[in-house]
């Protein structure tokens, strides 16, 4: 079992960060093997929207994007994982612009064979046993304001999760970060914790049951 995390705060030991790292202990914590991207170390540019790694070569497992850059093989390990748990600061009340530039990029992983119809997992993409994912998102405003700052961002991370088949297991929202005591902090590292830990059970399960 692989579970791959991935940070969109450029602050990789923030307060997000400490989180995903403590998900990943937790997911390690239960025999998956774990990596993490920082995003803000990695070499992704900007999508340039022509549409060439999904309007040819359907039968691939990866469309071929012109840009040169870190994408690919970050897509490589990708789609040869089970698990993911994205994390990302609410950044004027979405995903951070680190987090919304890996996203859109991972539209190499769909293909668009009748431009009529919605784009589709490519061939080795979609799972073929159940492969899920877990958010983290942060926040400065209060955790009553999930739904303003939290929903925005999974919705942004689960529009293509939703086309690679991969099903959302658990959100762990931290708001109130910028005054929040050390007490509610470490609170919120033991929920970190613990989501690591339900992803990789969860998967296991969903397989078991399959
Ligand atoms: C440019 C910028 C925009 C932000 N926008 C929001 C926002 O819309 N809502 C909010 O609650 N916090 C906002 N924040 C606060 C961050 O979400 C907060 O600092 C972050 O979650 C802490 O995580 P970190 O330590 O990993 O950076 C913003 C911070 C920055 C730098």
């Amino acid at each position: 079992m692989k579970i791959i995390g991935f940070l969109g705060s450029a602050r990789v030991n923030g307060r997000c960060g400490k989180l995903l790292r403590r998900a990943l202990e937790g997911a390690a914590s239960k025999g998956a093997e774990v990596k993490r991207y920082d995003l803000i170390k990695c070499n992704i540019m900007y999508c340039r929207g022509c549409g060439k790694c999904f309007e040819h070569n359907p039968e691939l497992t990866i469309g071929k994007c012109p840009l040169k850059d870190d994408m690919r093989s970050i897509l490589e390990e990708y789609v040869q994982s089970d698990g993911y748990i994205f994390a990302t600061p609410t950044h004027e009340l979405f995903v951070t612009a680190l987090m919304k530039t890996f996203l859109e990029r991972k539209i190499a992983l769909t293909s668009e064979e009748d431009p009529a119809e919605m784009p589709m997992a490519r061939p080795g993409v979609k799972a073929n046993f159940m492969k899920m994912a877990s958010f983290i998102v942060t926040a400065n405003a209060p955790e009553e304001l999930e739904s303003v700052m939290g929903n925005p961002c999974y919705e942004a991370i689960e529009a293509g999760l939703m086309f690679e088949e991969v099903v959302t297991q658990g959100k762990l929202f931290a708001g109130g970060m910028r005054t929040i005591t050390d007490e509610a902090f470490s609170e919120k590292i033991t929920q970190a914790y613990q989501l690591g830990i339900n992803l990789v059970d969860a998967i296991e399960k969903a397989r078991k049951e399959s």
